[in-house]
């Protein structure tokens, strides 16, 4: 392991161009958020200390959600339900799925090894090949060789621009858990008797990519001219943190448009989840945890092993390990957290979930005793606890070379996904102070920053280094004319495609907020606009989530449409709400 000490200096909040971390986990946190949905209804402990008889059906915290529905809306039905459209789109996906475009967790930089990349010179061909009116209306720009903006441009350059994005690549295939898959991963493999489709990358997110390319085309099929220009940013190493990609195409679009110049950023994240048999709700990420890695050296010295002293360097290094573990980060839950429009949704409206669970919930907001009854809650659920406070995981370690050779020193990582009421100062100094604990305990200096906080002495000292150091996201609005036109579109397209009773709603759809732990490329995106949302319109299914970033990858076909729809009409409706926004 490499850590690049002592000149790194926290910085501030990571904006447009800084680097991230390359191991993030965010389908995994996806799942888990959805795994929540399940845990949560289990009975929970009642709060016998706490008076809930305050009515709490007076106030209203989830309503319900206006459908917009767009007045062009030539092919919403064919999307949706024509079986020849159907099977041409279920070729294009199987074939982009076919080509392996594959990232690993540090690549090369592409201008030094673009061989390296070479599915994706395949991939760019695939996507001008497939969809000839986007090749021939969109502007195309390569940025650093393989990332990806089209733009759209709209009749009224004086509107800020809405930008799609997605990414290209997709983790790589575990070669030893190729002959658990069902299908070969890149076949691309469509099965009529379940409507899934099979493959690496058909739900994350080649599927995304894919919908927002065949909605474009229907549009300018359809002849739909937007006033608004639409630019869709496709990055190529998403899942080893952008690195390549996002963090050169962000500033690519900062170049050409400033500061606060898109209406609206939409990237993968979260669907329509089913609540109850007639209950869904769709999460809209609207806010993201923060990240940092912070490295920890037991600098000592050498000697022979026969005449050790009382601690070696892995001695010392396990008593702050345990002093660490041992001291999780406080969790608090405040009502701003994205977590908690979902978590009021189905208070208000699941007819599942038992009433004291629901009360709990509902009455967060009365004070601090009955919110710190939320806290106590979801700290006991293991699928929510995390979305309330800075995590910490010890991931690597190093220490010792042989059996008769006292270590030198040893280093171990602690990885932080930072709450979204902390930041990374906070939790770097949470470290030191632990740090500084244990040396002095153990009679070692402190070096943390550029200097000597404690003098080295005879016996050594410890090194507290941080990296990849990035701010919880801003949190985007959830309320307001943008996000009016989003949850009104996404209502729309859950009724035009999941309900088939439209007059009487026999399912009923609540768009709210979401959040998930891991981070996204729009991490790169920040000064482009507060208004960025992690959401696929597609209706998700737990089996097909739990194969995200595992074997026998698949999405089912009919929510694949709905994604398309989704892009459809929210481009629609954008255009058509002008005067609002
Ligand atoms: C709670 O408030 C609602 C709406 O104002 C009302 O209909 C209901 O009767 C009240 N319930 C109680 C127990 O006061
Ligand atoms: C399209 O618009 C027409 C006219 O407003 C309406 O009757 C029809 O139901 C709409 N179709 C869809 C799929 O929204
Ligand atoms: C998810 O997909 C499976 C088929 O793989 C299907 O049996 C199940 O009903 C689906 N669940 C939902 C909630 O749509
Ligand atoms: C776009 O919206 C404007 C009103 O804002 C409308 O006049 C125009 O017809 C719309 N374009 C299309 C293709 O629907
Ligand atoms: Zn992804």
């Amino acid at each position: 392991m490499v850590a690049n000490y002592p000149s790194e200096k926290l910085t501030e909040p990571a904006r447009v161009g800084s680097t991230f971390s390359r191991h993030r986990r965010f389908l995994f946190s996806l799942l888990t958020f959805i795994i929540t949905g399940i845990l949560f209804l289990r009975p929970y402990i009642s709060y016998s200390t706490i008076d809930f008889s305050i009515n709490t059906s007076a106030i209203e915290l989830c309503p319900k959600t206006a459908a917009l529905s767009p007045s062009f809306n030539t092919s919403i039905d064919y999307i949706l339900n024509d079986p020849t459209y159907k099977q041409e789109s279920i070729h294009r996906l199987s074939q982009a799925v076919q080509i392996p475009t594959e990232v690993q967790d540090i690549n090369p930089d592409p201008k030094n090894d673009p061989e390296f990349y070479s599915e994706f010179v395949k991939f760019h061909q695939f996507l001008d090949d497939t969809f000839p009116l986007v090749k021939s209306h969109l502007q195309k720009d390569i940025v650093n060789k393989f990332g990806l903006v089209y733009t759209w441009k709209g009749t009224d350059e004086s509107l800020k621009p809405i930008l799609l994005m997605a990414h290209q690549d997709v983790v790589p295939v575990n070669k030893e858990s190729v002959n658990q898959w069902k299908f070969p991963p890149f076949s691309g493999h469509y099965d009529p008797e379940t409507d899934l489709l099979w493959g690496r990358g058909s739900n994350d997110c080649k599927n995304l990519l894919i919908a927002e390319f065949e909605a474009i085309e229907k549009l300018l099929e359809d002849g739909f001219v937007p006033e608004r220009t639409v630019l869709v940013s496709l990055g190529f190493d998403e899942e080893s943190s952008g690195v390549w990609g996002a963090s050169h195409l962000a500033p690519f679009i900062h170049e050409r448009y400033g500061d606060d110049s898109i209406l609206i950023i939409i990237d993968e994240g979260e669907g329509i989840i089913k609540v109850d048999d007639d209950l869904f709700i769709a999460p809209v990420v609207n806010g993201e945890k923060g990240y940092v890695d912070v490295t920890i050296d037991i600098i000592g010295h050498g000697g022979h092993s026969s005449v050790p002293p009382d601690h070696t360097t892995i001695g010392v290094a396990a008593d702050l390990i345990t002093l660490i573990e041992s001291s999780p980060f406080p969790s608090d839950f405040q009502l701003d957290n994205p977590i908690y429009g979902t978590l009021t949704c189905k208070a208000e409206h699941s007819v599942s979930l038992p009433s004291n669970i629901k009360n709990v919930i509902l009455n967060a907001g009365l004070d601090n005793k009955h919110r710190d009854a939320l806290t106590e809650y979801v700290s006991n659920e293991k699928a929510l606890r995390d979305l309330i406070r800075t995590t910490q995981s010890i991931d690597v370690i190093h220490g010792g070379v042989k059996s008769n050779a006292l270590p030198e020193s040893t280093t171990f990582l602690v990885n932080h996904r930072v709450d979204f009421h902390s930041s990374v100062r906070e939790t770097v100094l949470e470290d030191l102070k632990r740090a500084e604990q244990i040396a002095k305990k153990h009679g070692y200096g402190l070096f943390f920053e550029d200097k000597f906080l404690i003098k080295p002495t005879k016996i050594g000292y410890i090194r507290v280094s941080y990296d990849k150091p990035l701010e919880p996201a801003p949190t985007s609005p959830s309320s307001g004319p943008i996000w009016d036109v989003l949850s009104g579109t996404i209502k729309d397209v859950f009724i035009n495609a999941f309900v088939t009773n439209k007059e009487h709603h026999e399912k009923e759809l609540y768009v709210t907020t979401g959040v998930f732990s891991g981070n996204t490329d729009t991490k790169y995106y920040w000064s482009l606009t507060n208004h960025i949302y992690r959401f696929i319109g597609s209706l998700f299914n737990e089996s097909s989530l739990k194969t995200v970033h595992s074997v026998n990858e698949n999405i089912e076909f009919k929510s694949h449409l709905s994604a398309i729809t989704f892009i459809y009409e929210f481009i629609v409706n954008v255009n058509e709400s002008k005067g609002l926004l």
